[in-house]
């Protein structure tokens, strides 16, 4: 599978790749052909040295919008703020058949610690603007937002977490759980609609304000 990943020279971008080159084509993507092509030289460094001979998919750099193209499924690892103007350059470019995953969050931190943004100040959950922004709405997944780059990042590492997933298209959770299966240690949980992904979205400010009050890092989620 071709799996571009708009943003992939983030945190979560460095995750998603290392995790998936194992068996796939990422293509990293950036603003700058020129990052692009940076990040993705360091993580098949990394990679490289991890699984050796037995990697058989492949990182490589591109700009946001030229990697549409190709991508069978698409991560929009971007910030919030960031989603009308880089979904306004893809939308010529995407495949029809493209599947678009959206780990986006809405937060800001304020005094009385991080807020999810849509509640307290009347946004849009962040898969519904990249439904309305990349429509249709059918292709659209959003999962990841309860996993930490930092452990995203260490291949080496067992999530031993859930993600939640949400989306109004059977067929698109299906491709997008066998990518959640290879990530070692990591279940995916479906939640419902696409309708529902505020619920999972809100999960995460949650999670930051427990682990700055508990002196934790990184936190997941795991149902029991
Ligand atoms: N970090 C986490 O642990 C975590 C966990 C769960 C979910 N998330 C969500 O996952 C997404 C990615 O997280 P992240 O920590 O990797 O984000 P990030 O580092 O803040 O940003 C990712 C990339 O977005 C691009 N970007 C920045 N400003 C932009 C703009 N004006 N227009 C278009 N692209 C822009 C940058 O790439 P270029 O400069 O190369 O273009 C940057 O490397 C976010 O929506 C976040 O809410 C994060």
């Amino acid at each position: 599978m071709r799996i571009g990943i708009v943003g992939g020279t983030g945190g979560m971008g460095e995750g998603f790749a290392l995790r998936w080159c194992f068996k796939h084509d990422v293509i990293i993507g950036s603003r700058e052909l020129q990052r692009a092509k940076e990040a993705a030289e360091k993580y098949t460094k990394v990679a490289r040295d991890v699984y050796g001979n037995s990697m058989i998919g492949s990182i490589t750099g591109e700009d946001n919008f030229a990697l549409a193209v190709d991508s069978d499924l698409l991560i929009l690892s971007i910030p919030y703020e960031h989603i009308e103007n880089t979904c306004g350059g893809l939308t010529n470019k995407i495949r029809s058949d493209c599947i678009v995953v959206s780990p986006i969050v809405p937060m800001t931190r304020t005094d009385l610690g991080f807020i999810y943004t849509p509640l307290e100040q009347g946004k849009k959950p962040a898969a519904y603007l990249v439904a309305e922004n990349l429509p249709p709405r059918s292709r659209v997944v959003s999962a990841f937002h309860t996993i930490s780059e930092v452990k995203l990042r260490n291949i080496k590492q067992h999530l031993d977490a859930d993600t939640f997933v949400c989306s109004d298209d059977q067929n698109a959770v299906a491709v997008l759980n066998n990518l959640i299966s290879e990530i070692n240690g990591l279940r995916s949980i479906y939640l419902g609609s696409l309708s529902m992904t505020y619920q999972a979205e809100i999960l995460t400010p949650m999670l930051l304000n427990a682990a700055k009050r508990n002196k934790m890092k990184n936190l997941g989620i795991r149902l029991v």
